[in-house]
């Protein structure tokens, strides 16, 4: 089966997933990449339908041990026809439960056929120099195994004939996901009087969330705690503040154990 297209889709407020993508997209030979970012709310507007000959890797982060609730109403338009699909999800060094049974369960009711799935890991969204938590990450070693599965992928592709052959992929996790989606609605960002006002994380906000004319005003219900805005000021004018998403990030600290990347194929047990 040779897939010229591949479409790298990807949801990645704070860039670990976008990275873990751009390595799996590079393990490919000769084929087209084309990229759909989905991480600003505009691009969330416009629907996609893969078509049969294309490859798709679908990258997103791990938010409590599920995928993000936003990505719910792109999912509910995306149609697939039997697409080859590579499912992917980046996680902060804590664990990723049920997140990438969820996603392929959902790639697979949209029509795709997943060939290919992998947990990598990021630095935790919520790390800072005083809490780090998988600070770095993903780092050389990570990037060279996601460049690895995409040339595994790039080969095994090609070994069948048709998307229908494919066979299912034994995943961990269980149903049903449990959990919380509905994250915490709640004012946890600090500003400094370093902020020069250069709009940078007005522009990053995946949700539209900080105000225009007021980078300190953050609409609590539109605020999906991904901390893009803290991560992306070139000023360090954002911090999290005293309350129970320091509390959060404290714990996120304890999880020093290095977790390694996790694929897993057709018929294959976990490498
Ligand atoms: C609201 C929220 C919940 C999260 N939940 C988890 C989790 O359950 N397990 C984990 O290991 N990391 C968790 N993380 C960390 C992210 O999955 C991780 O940092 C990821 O690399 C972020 O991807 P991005 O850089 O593409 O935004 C969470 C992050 C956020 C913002």
């Amino acid at each position: 089966m040779y897939c010229e297209n591949i479409n790298l889709i990807f949801f990645s407020p704070t860039g670990t997933t976008k990275r873990i993508i751009e390595a799996i997209g590079n393990g490919f030979n000769n084929r087209n990449l084309n990229r759909i970012d989905l991480t600003l709310p505009d691009a969330r507007q416009h629907t996609f339908q893969s078509k049969k000959e294309d490859l798709l890797v679908i990258a997103v982060p791990v938010y409590m041990g599920r995928i993000p609730l936003l990505l719910s109403d792109w999912f509910k338009e995306f149609t697939a026809n039997e697409t080859p699909t590579i499912a992917v999800v980046v996680y902060g060094n804590r664990a990723y439960e049920n997140a990438l049974l969820e996603l392929s369960d959902i790639l697979t009711s949209c029509g795709c056929r997943v060939i290919g799935a992998a947990a990598f890991i990021g630095e935790h969204s919520f790390s800072s120099k005083e809490f780090p938590s998988s600070v770095g990450r993903p780092d050389q070693t990570d990037l060279k195994q996601a460049y690895y599965f995409g040339n595994l992928l790039d080969n095994l592709i090609d070994s069948f004939d048709h998307s229908n052959e494919i066979p299912s992929i034994d995943l961990p996790g269980v149903r049903p996901y449990g959990g919380v989606t509905d994250l915490w609605h709640l004012d946890f960002i600090d500003r400094n009087d370093r902020c020069t006002n250069c709009g940078l994380c007005i522009d990053n906000c995946p949700t539209g969330a900080i105000n225009k004319s007021d980078s300190a005003s953050i609409d609590i219900n539109r605020c999906t705690l991904c901390c893009a805005c803290i991560k992306y000021c070139p000023m360090e004018a954002k911090s999290i503040k005293q309350g129970p998403m320091k509390e959060a990030a404290l714990r996120c600290t304890k999880f020093t154990e290095r977790k390694n990347p996790e694929i897993f194929l057709p018929d294959s047990k976990r490498r």
